[in-house]
């Protein structure tokens, strides 16, 4: 959701005769676009504007923008710990960017935390620069409360666009060469109940694979006890949709489950999974995982791990519990020490190295058709891409096919990607 709304902020400065600085020496306005979900990552920005205080004292006529979700949460707190910020500009707040930045006689410090919802912009101008891939805002916020989430807090309810805005976005950037969207919402599995049409994603999967020119469709992130087997059978009939879904578990014994306000038990989600692998059994899976939550003890863990391997994850983000503060789990004692959610950290890990090594393995000898992003970050004379289910495939080609899709024989594989060769 952040790097569509640091696309849309680019786009947006573009649209009104600015262009992108070199990097931030070379700069007259920077902005942090940052996110509250852990604390690590919060910590990481204020540190940041220690560094960018410093700049602005050579560069006095630089402007700081602090952006998105912390700037929601810390309103005036920023400015106050930090007088070099220009503008702390909340989550409902992100369409007047452009506005309040380029305002004459420059307002000193601004604190904008004050928009209704999180509707997002109107209109979306991305600076994409031939980018053949875009990410397409289908809703913002969430009606959920899990119990460790701040992103209810910062962002609001569930705002969902309408498929006409979303389907005039996706046929503009086709029109513009665009081929793969990828459309997001914090619960995109939610998409379309506030609108009261009584549709959901998969009538906006449905809409969307119409859309000419248009050839790949990836959605995130579902929820499990809102995905529906609409949602399956959209990704098993519909050739363009994603074969792949990240359907985070967040943990796997039900006392964890319970305690996080999931919605969901053990048995539901795997259930929901075995469903999915009924209608798409090559469906590949990827999750997120909180270790350490309030509570979790040794057994609870071990139950992580045994879902982990009986789901047959493809990947999964791991985290380390982070208390939030605001959030319903605030309230519970952070109990479990750093030592112990680390060593569960990296347990959980080397278990999905496993699982996806072996998944992984599983294409050995297989062909698929990869999108190319561009030069691989190891060896600029090789090209990395993606499948349909979001695997990361790794060959040599030139930086001239980045945009295109290519046919590619997997020869081999890591945990992390599949290596293979191109039909000529
Ligand atoms: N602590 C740790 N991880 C968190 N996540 C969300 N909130 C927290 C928190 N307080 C993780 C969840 C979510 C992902 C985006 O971040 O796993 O799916
Ligand atoms: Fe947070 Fe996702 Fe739960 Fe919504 S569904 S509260 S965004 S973890």
């Amino acid at each position: 959701m952040n790097v569509m709304d640091s696309h849309f902020f680019e786009g947006a400065f573009v649209e009104a005769g600015l262009s992108a600085a070199v990097g931030a020496q070379d700069a007259d306005l920077i902005i942090l676009n940052t996110c509250s979900v852990r604390e690590h990552a919060e910590n990481k920005v204020l540190s940041r504007l220690g560094v960018l205080t410093r700049l602005k004292e050579v560069n006095t006529s630089l402007k700081i923008v602090v952006a998105g979700c912390m700037a929601q949460r810390m309103g005036g707190e920023i400015t106050r710990k930090f007088p070099a910020v220009d503008l702390v500009l909340g989550t409902g707040r992100i369409a007047d960017i452009v506005a309040l930045t380029t305002a004459k006689g420059g307002a000193g410090c601004m604190v904008c935390t004050d928009g209704m919802g999180d509707a997002g912009p109107e209109r979306y101008p991305y600076a994409r620069a031939g980018a053949a891939h875009a990410y397409v805002c289908a809703m913002r916020g969430c009606d959920n409360f899990c119990a460790y989430c701040i992103v209810p807090k910062v962002r609001g309810r569930q705002v969902s666009r309408p498929a006409a805005k979303i389907i005039a976005e996706i046929e503009a950037l086709c029109a513009d060469g665009v081929k793969v969207v990828t459309l997001l919402g914090q619960n995109i599995s939610a998409w379309g109940r506030d609108l009261g049409e009584g549709r959901g994603l998969a009538f906006l999967l449905e809409a969307v694979h119409e859309v000419a020119g248009l050839e790949w469709i990836k959605f995130l992130t579902c929820h499990p006890r809102d995905t529906d087997t609409a949602v399956f059978e959209a990704m098993r009939d519909l050739p363009k949709v994603a074969s792949g879904i990240h359907l985070p578990a967040q943990a796997g014994s039900d006392f964890v489950l319970r305690a996080m306000k999931r919605g969901y038990t053990r048995r539901e989600y795997l259930s929901k999974v075995a469903q999915l692998r009924d209608f798409v059994p090559q469906a590949s899976i990827v999750g997120d995982f909180i270790v350490g939550f309030p509570g979790e003890r040794e057994a609870d863990f071990n139950d992580t791990l045994s879902l982990l391997e009986e789901t047959g994850f493809r990947g999964s983000f791991v985290f380390k519990y982070s208390p939030r503060p605001g959030t319903a789990a605030a309230h519970l004692a952070d109990d479990v020490p750093m030592d112990v959610k680390a060593r569960r950290n990296n347990d959980l890990l080397a278990l999905q190295r496993d699982v996806s090594l072996a998944q992984n393995r599983s294409f050995i000898g297989r062909r698929v058709r990869v999108f190319v992003e561009g030069p691989s970050r190891k060896n600029p004379d090789e090209l990395t891409g993606r499948t349909l289910g979001d695997e990361v495939v790794i060959f040599a080609g030139s930086r001239r096919e980045a945009g295109s899709f290519a046919q590619v024989d997997i020869f081999d594989a890591s945990a992390a990607v599949l290596f293979g060769r191109e039909v000529p």
